[in-house]
Parts: C-alpha cells; sequence; structure tokens
C-alpha cells in the first residue's frame, strides 16, 4: 500500500532531488508541495518546485501550494552562494506556466490532516514556518499526522549556515521551536548528511557519464554546490540532505541507528541562533521526544539515489 506524504519545501538544488525521490516511488503518493521561504528566492523556490514535478511528469497530479514568503518573526538571508543563483545551479531559471494551486501552503497541510486522520505524513525539508502556522491553527496536527520527517538542526555537531546552527533552524528557529516541540519528529540533521549523505567526484562520475533526463538535471544542480564546496572546504563534493531524510521516509529500515532525545532551538537572535539542542545524555531531566537518525545504511542511500538517478526508480533495489 502506497504511503501518502506532504512536502515541504524550499525548493532548491537539494530539495529538487528529494522530491523526485518520492514522486518516482511507487510506495509513497505524493499529495502535495507546500513551498516555503529559505534557499533562494521565493517566487523562484516555486518554480523549481514545478519544474521537477514536470521532469517526473507528475506535474498534472501533485498540486504546489505557496506558503510562507518569510520566517515567523526573524529576517534571514537566501543562500544563492550555495545554490546557485536561482536554486538549480546557476544557469536554469524554469518558466513553466503551471498555475499555482489555491489554498494556502500551511492551509493545505490542515484540511489534508484533517481529512484523511493517521493518513498523511509530511516530509520537511526547509525552514519550518509552514508546518508552524499549519500548528496555529490546528494544535492536534500532532494527532492527525502519520508521521513527520524533518530535515534540520546540526546534532552535536558544526552547523553550515553558522557554526552553530543549520540553515533551516537557523532561518526559523521560532518554527522549529515550536515543531520538534508539539510533533513526534524523526529528524535527519545536517551532521548525519555531512557524516554519510556526501557524494564525491567517484560517486558522482556515473551520474556524469550517463545520459539519462534526471543525470543530467543533478549534474545541473550540483554545479554550484560543488563550487561552493570547493571553495570552502577545498573538496569536490555536494551533500544531499533532503535527499537522506526523503530515502528514510521511504524505507525506514534504511535508518541504521536512531535515539530518542529531548530537543530544543535556540530562537534567540545572536551568535547562538538556531542552535538545536539535543540532550544525548539525558542531563537535563526533560522528556525526551525527538527521534534522531543516528546512522543509516550508507550503501543503500547510494544505490536508492542512483536508481532514481540511472533508472528512474529509486525502489528498484528495494
Ligand atoms: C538544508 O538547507 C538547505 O540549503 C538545503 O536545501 C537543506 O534543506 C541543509 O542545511
Ligand atoms: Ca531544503
Amino acid at each position: 500500500m502506497s504511503r501518502r506524504v506532504i512536502i515541504d519545501t524550499d525548493t532548491a538544488g537539494d530539495d529538487t532531488q528529494a522530491i523526485l525521490m518520492a514522486v518516482l516511488a511507487d510506495s509513497l503518493t505524493v499529495e502535495a508541495l507546500t513551498v516555503v521561504a529559505g534557499n533562494v528566492e521565493f517566487d523562484r523556490q516555486v518554480e523549481n518546485a514545478k519544474y521537477t514535478l514536470d521532469l517526473a511528469g507528475v506535474a498534472d497530479e501533485v498540486p504546489v501550494h505557496e506558503g510562507a514568503r518569510s520566517p515567523l518573526v526573524k529576517e534571514f538571508e537566501h543562500v544563492p552562494h550555495v545554490h546557485g543563483e536561482g536554486g538549480l545551479g546557476g544557469d536554469l531559471f524554469p518558466e513553466t506556466g503551471i498555475d499555482s494551486a489555491r489554498a494556502y501552503a500551511p492551509d493545505a497541510i490542515v484540511e489534508a490532516a484533517r481529512d484523511s486522520p493517521g493518513e498523511v505524513s509530511l516530509l520537511c525539508i526547509g525552514p519550518l514556518t509552514n508546518v508552524a502556522l499549519a500548528l496555529r491553527r490546528e494544535p492536534a496536527l500532532g494527532d492527525l499526522l502519520d508521521s513527520v520527517y524533518v530535515m534540520g538542526g546540526a546534532v552535536n555537531t558544526l552547523g553550515n549556515d553558522t557554526p552553530a546552527a543549520e540553515f533551516n533552524f537557523w532561518v526559523d528557529p521560532d518554527a522549529a521551536t515550536v515543531v520538534v516541540d508539539d510533533l513526534d519528529v524523526t529528524l535527519v540533521d545536517w551532521g548525519l548528511c555531512v557524516r554519510q549523505g556526501t557524494l564525491d567526484a567517484d560517486d558522482i562520475a556515473p551520474f556524469e557519464a550517463a545520459e539519462t533526463e534526471y543525470a543530467e538535471f543533478f549534474a545541473t544542480i550540483a554545479e554550484a554546490p560543488r563550487e561552493f564546496s570547493r571553495r570552502q572546504q577545498g573538496v569536490d563534493a555536494v551533500t544531499q540532505s533532503d535527499s537522506i531524510a526523503a530515502a528514510c521516509l521511504l524505507e525506514p529500515d534504511l535508518i541504521e541507528g536512531s535515539g530518542t532525545y529531548y530537543v530544543d532551538v535556540d530562537e534567540r537572535e545572536g551568535m547562538t541562533r538556531g542552535y538545536s539542542l539535543v540532550d544525548e545524555l539525558g542531563v537535563t531531566d526533560n522528556e525526551p521526544g525527538t527521534r534522531v537518525v543516528e546512522r543509516i545504511d550508507g550503501e543503500q542511500f547510494y544505490r536508492t539515489f542512483s536508481d532514481m538517478l540511472l533508472h528512474g526508480d529509486p525502489e528498484r533495489s528495494l
């Protein structure tokens, strides 16, 4: 039986790959995409989302709902220096002509959850503003959802946006605080993604050699992040964080190690904005409520990713 999912996304490079993975998997039915302020200029993200659906041939089936154009409270900055101008590597600026769905994204999330209690999962791969707004509208959202997978935070490790914080949590720490507090979240953090979701030049080579549409799209979106990684760390690599979250939702057996901990997010402005406190040693006496993914089957993740790009079927070897 296929599981139903809404993907909440700030659609730039790695978001597109997570979306592709979910829409190409037979065991998932993507009900909608909801777009949230994050990686690049909002209207670009909306177009990037529609372009990705169109590439997979599902633009007619999956509505795109526009959501929050800014975080709940704070100012933020886009990251075109990571994903490229426009978010798709720097040279691709789709104009799909596809209409957005009418409902505001947080309303669409609430409506889907109320219509089918216990049946819809959320895959959150951007800042958590839309989800926090949905929670404001429906405080019982957690009871109405099947599961909630979040890519965000940096669990007792360096962040990517600041030394203290991962990008999604940094952009809207007020939303992240509410979401990890109120929902039963499975958290895929930046640390895990660096450890197990970093593709180096050898990993990428088969995709560059392939002539499939998806592999070519990956090569396009990977250009800017690879350049960023070369500049920043002297390594030719690209991290597929959002796809790890999608893969964990798609195939829960991919998760080889996890722990449930108390998690909180620093919503104060300042050098620790967006810092994710994860009480791995249980020193705070606060109730552990967030499942943190600590280890995945990295080889299986790479196979799933390759099967998606080379064969259009992420579940080929599952
Ligand atoms: C996260 O931030 C964004 O740049 C990526 O799309 C991913 O969701 C990684 O920190
Ligand atoms: Ca993202």
